[in-house]
C-alpha cells in the first residue's frame, strides 16, 4: 500500500511536538530503542526521521554528541533539533535516499517514522547502507490499533467529528503494526539477526484535555480539524479516556510498540 502522510509539521507546531509531545510520549521510547540498539560509547550514530532529536539526543549522552547524526526531510523539525542540542550534525534529507556515506554508522536508529515512508523496504535498505558491516538497524513503530486499548477510542471519537484528511493521518499511524510483517520488512531489506521487543510506554499527560490538545496542536491533526470539531473531540475525551485518568485528575495512556533490530551483514574475508 503506497502511504501517502509523511507527519509534516510547521515550526510552531514543531515547536509545540518537542515542548510536549516529546516529554509525554517519544522520550520514554527513544530510551528503549537506545538501550535495545545496544549503544555503546565510542560508536557513530545515525537517527533517521529524527524529528526534534529526541533519539540522537538520547544516543548522544551515550556515544557523544559528535558521534551523532540526525536526518529528517522537514526543516521546521530540523531547526527545533539544532535549537535544543547544536553540537550533533543535523541533516536535511529523505529517507529513501540518506544524505551520508556507505558504512558511516554503527548503529542506524529510527523511531516512529517507518509508517510514513512510502516504500519502507527502501528506507531499510538504506539504513543498512548506511551501517557499517555488521552494524546495527533498530526501528520502532507503533503496534496495531487494534492492539492500542487508549488509542483505539480516541481514534474512534476523532472519527465520529472529522473528515477523511483526518482519518487518513490517524490510520498511517498503525500501519507498520503487525509484528509479522515487520519482521518479514527486515528480511526483505536484507538485515540478518532480526529480533523484536514488544514494550507497552505510558504516555502521560495532565488531563484528557491536555491529552487532546498535545495529540492535535504537535501533528497534522491541527489543520485538518474544524475548531468546532476540535472542541467536540476535546469535551468528549474525559469520558473517553476515563479507565486511564489518574486518582490526581492526570491521565496515563498505554501506547503498544514494536522495537526491531537487525544486523547487517558481515563481509567475509577471502
Ligand atoms: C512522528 S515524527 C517522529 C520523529 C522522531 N523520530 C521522534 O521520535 O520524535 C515522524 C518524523 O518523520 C519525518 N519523515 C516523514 N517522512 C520522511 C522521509 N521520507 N524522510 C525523512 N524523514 C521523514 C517527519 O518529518 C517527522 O519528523
Amino acid at each position: 500500500m503506497a502511504r501517502t502522510e509523511s507527519f509534516q509539521l510547521e515550526e510552531a507546531a514543531a515547536e509545540a511536538y518537542e515542548a510536549k509531545f516529546v516529554p509525554a510520549m517519544f522520550a520514554e521510547w527513544a530510551q528503549q530503542v537506545v538501550t535495545v540498539a545496544g549503544v555503546s560509547p565510542g560508536q557513530r550514530i545515525l537517527d533517521v526521521a529524527c524529528g526534534t532529536g529526541i533519539v540522537a539526543r538520547t544516543a548522544a549522552e551515550i556515544a557523544g554528541a559528535g558521534a551523532v547524526t540526525g536526518v529528517d526531510i522537514n526543516p521546521a523539525m530540523l531547526a527545533v533539533a539544532a535549537r535544543v542540542q547544536p553540537e550533533i550534525s543535523w541533516l536535511q534529507g529523505d529517507a529513501s535516499a540518506l544524505p551520508v556515506q556507505d558504512g558511516a554508522f554503527d548503529v542506524v536508529l529510527c523511531q516512529m517514522a517507518l509508517m510514513f515512508f512510502p516504500d519502507a523496504v527502501a528506507a531499510l535498505r538504506e539504513m543498512c547502507r548506511a551501517a557499517v558491516d555488521g552494524g546495527t538497524v533498530a526501528v520502532v513503530v507503533p503496534g496495531r490499533l487494534e492492539d492500542q486499548p487508549g488509542y483505539g477510542p480516541f481514534v474512534e471519537l476523532v472519527s465520529r467529528h472529522a473528515g477523511s484528511g483526518a482519518m487518513s493521518l490517524l490510520g498511517v499511524y498503525w500501519a507498520c503494526g503487525d509484528l509479522e510483517k515487520l519482521e518479514r520488512l527486515f528480511a526483505e531489506a536484507g538485515l540478518l539477526e532480526v529480533r523484536s521487543h514488544t514494550h507497552i510506554g505510558k504516555a502521560k499527560y495532565s488531563s484528557a484535555a491536555d491529552f487532546v490538545a498535545v495529540e492535535v496542536e504537535s501533528t497534522p491533526l491541527m489543520e485538518r480539524l474544524t475548531k468546532d470539531q476540535f472542541a467536540s473531540i476535546r469535551t468528549e475525551a474525559a469520558a473517553v479516556l476515563q479507565p486511564f485518568s489518574e486518582t490526581d485528575g492526570s491521565l496515563t495512556v498505554p501506547l503498544q510498540g514494536h522495537l526491531v533490530i537487525g544486523c547487517k551483514a558481515k563481509v567475509r574475508k577471502p
